[in-house]
This record gives structure tokens, C-alpha cells and sequence, in this order.
């Protein structure tokens, strides 16, 4: 075994995480989570959560997981403008004082390379849903292609949106599956998919007009089953274009299990092996960072200061896949 290992910094959004990973596993991982008061995440307010954490989850990441570093890999985006800067500013300071290289890694890359890692999945159809992503991903020649994405918000920022809008708290997403539980009916909802996309806005405000005449479980019922019936389907014409015969769930809404199951019996109808991480590895985790950080370091990757700077809108099609 070689003895690379990677400190990973994420905070592109809510979650401040820090990671040591080595080719065989974690070694360490300190996390800061950032809830808001009240509404959603305020991009400025979790920016500084961050800036108000970082050293610490930095020096108890490396006091667990310490010695030698081989390099430090960040989130150079997609994420929220405020909180990639910070997290970037901290990342290259860290480097330049360990004296390492640094490695900008893309967020959306990093969710499913850490699935590969730690599922068997060598070449999926990655659905990867979380609060601001929701896309259907899956490698050739050099690229991630995006086979099918929203055209307006994510599933998971829909899901608040709605949560939020009939007053339940942020997170949403998690309250919704409980509620949806309790549902004895289903209510109609626009189901909206436009070739290989889909799109969450009109249906977030058709649920929060119908939650008005509806029991809430039902509408939180039957937004999941619109929503995903949508995800489903794209996913499942993902796989018949591609020929793969894996899926791999990625993202924080990937905690579903509704989704999970829906996925699943999609997945077995096709005869197709059907992938979910670990839960802490499906949410935004600095471990995932750290992780394409190794496969981008030993692939010989490295990101001068000059072109360290963060890119909120950083798209998965854009990052040169040279780690496999
Ligand atoms: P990204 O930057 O990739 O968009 P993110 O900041 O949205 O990431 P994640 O941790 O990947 O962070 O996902 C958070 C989202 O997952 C929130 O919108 C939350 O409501 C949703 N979520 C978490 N658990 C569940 C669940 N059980 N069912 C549905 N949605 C969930
Ligand atoms: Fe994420």
C-alpha cells in the first residue's frame, strides 16, 4: 500500500466537514453542521458558520488523523458563492502552511466517486439528488455526461420549499417523508419531464395550493410520488441509452427510502444492480471530498493558487475525468 493521504475540506452549503482519507479508508472526519434559525439556508449566515469553525474542525481532523499529508483537496463548487470562498481560502492557507499541493475537486463528482468507493458500483447511472442538484450522470469517454437534469430547483430544495410553505422547518425533506407515511389518498400533481429533464418548481407551489383543500400526509404522499415517479423514469432511460447495468443514488435525498424503493424495483424489473452508500457518505461530507482528491492526486491533478478560485456554477460535464 502506498501511504497517500488526502485531507478533504466541503462547505458548499450546510454542512462544514473535514476528512483524512487514505486508499484504504477514513482515517478522520470532523463535522460543523449549519441549521438556520428560521426560513432556509441563508447563503451569508452559513458562510459565516463556516469562517467560525473551520480552524477547529481542522486541527481536531488532523489531531485524529495526523501525521503526514499529502495533499489538501476542496469543493471548488457548485455551491453557495459565500461558503465556497471561505472553505477555498482556508483550504489554500492549509496547503501552503503543510506545504502540500491543493486539488479543487467538483462537489457533484465527488458525491459519486465516494458511492464507487464505497459500493461496488464500478460503472453506474448515477441519480444524484440533493438540495440545489438533481441529475442523472454517467461516465464516457473522459466526461461525466449529464444525460438529464432540472431545468428550474432541485428535488431537495422543492421538498423545503413546499416543507417550509405549509410550516414545517428546514430541512424539509426528512418531515415530508414522515408526514407521507400517514397518507390514505393520492391527489394529482403536475408530473413534469421534457425529454431527459424534469423540472420541481410548479410542482413545490401546485402541493403548497393543494395542501390548502388536502390532508397534508396525502399531499406530502403524493408530491414523493410525483417527484420520483419523474426521477425514476429518467434514470430508467438513462440506463436504456447507455447500456450500463448498475445505478448508483447519490445525494442527501438519497436518504428516501421511498426513492430507494421505487428505484429499486425499477432496477430489478431491468435487471440492473441497484446501489446506495452509507448514509453519511450520501449528504454533503467532507470524506467525498477528500476521496477524488486521492484519485485526482494520484492521477497527477494539482491546482495552482491562480486557478484555485471557486465557481458556484462549476458543472459536473465541465471537470476532465482523468482518474479513470
Ligand atoms: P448540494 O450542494 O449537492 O446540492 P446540499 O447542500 O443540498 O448539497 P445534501 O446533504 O446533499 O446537501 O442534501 C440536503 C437535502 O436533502 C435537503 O434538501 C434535505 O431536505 C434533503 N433530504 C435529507 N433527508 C431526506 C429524506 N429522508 N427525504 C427527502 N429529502 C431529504
Ligand atoms: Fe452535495
Amino acid at each position: 500500500m502506498s501511504d497517500i493521504t488526502i485531507l478533504g475540506l466541503e462547505g458548499t452549503a450546510w454542512n462544514l466537514s473535514a476528512a483524512i482519507v487514505n486508499e484504504i479508508d477514513v482515517v478522520a472526519e470532523t463535522i460543523a453542521a449549519y441549521k438556520p434559525a428560521a426560513g432556509g439556508i441563508h447563503p451569508r449566515e452559513a458562510a459565516q458558520h463556516h469562517a467560525n469553525h473551520i480552524n477547529r474542525i481542522v486541527r481536531e481532523t488532523l489531531e485524529k488523523g495526523g501525521n503526514t499529508i499529502s495533499a489538501v483537496a476542496f469543493s471548488q463548487g457548485p455551491g453557495l458563492g459565500p461558503c465556497l470562498r471561505t472553505v477555498a481560502t482556508a483550504a489554500r492557507a492549509l496547503a501552503l502552511s503543510l506545504d502540500v499541493p491543493l486539488i479543487g475537486v467538483n462537489h457533484c463528482l465527488a458525491h459519486i466517486e465516494v458511492g464507487r468507493w464505497k459500493t461496488p458500483a464500478k460503472d453506474p447511472v448515477a441519480l444524484y439528488v440533493s438540495g440545489a442538484n438533481s441529475q442523472v450522470l454517467a461516465y464516457r469517454m473522459g466526461h461525466y455526461r449529464v444525460f438529464g437534469e432540472t431545468l428550474d430547483i432541485g428535488i431537495g430544495n422543492a421538498l423545503d420549499k413546499f416543507a417550509r410553505s405549509v410550516g414545517l422547518q428546514h430541512p424539509g425533506g426528512p418531515k415530508v417523508e414522515e408526514l407521507a407515511k400517514q397518507a390514505k389518498r393520492y391527489v394529482p400533481l403536475p408530473y413534469t419531464v421534457k425529454g431527459m429533464d424534469f423540472s420541481f418548481s410548479g410542482l413545490a407551489t401546485a402541493a403548497q395550493e393543494s395542501s390548502r383543500k388536502h390532508d397534508l400526509s396525502d399531499v406530502c404522499y403524493s408530491f414523493q410520488e410525483t417527484a420520483f415517479a419523474m426521477l425514476v423514469e429518467v434514470t430508467e432511460r438513462a440506463i436504456a441509452h447507455t447500456g450500463k447495468d448498475e445505478v448508483l443514488l447519490a445525494g442527501g435525498v438519497g436518504a428516501n427510502m421511498r426513492l430507494r424503493k421505487m428505484l429499486a424495483m425499477m432496477c430489478e424489473d431491468r435487471g440492473v444492480r441497484f446501489y446506495v452508500p452509507e448514509r453519511r457518505f450520501m449528504g454533503d461530507n467532507g470524506v467525498m471530498i477528500a476521496y477524488l482528491g486521492l484519485l485526482m492526486y494520484k492521477a497527477g491533478s494539482r491546482t495552482s493558487i491562480s486557478d484555485s478560485g471557486v465557481n458556484p456554477n462549476y458543472r459536473p460535464d465541465e471537470a476532465e475525468v482523468i482518474w479513470r
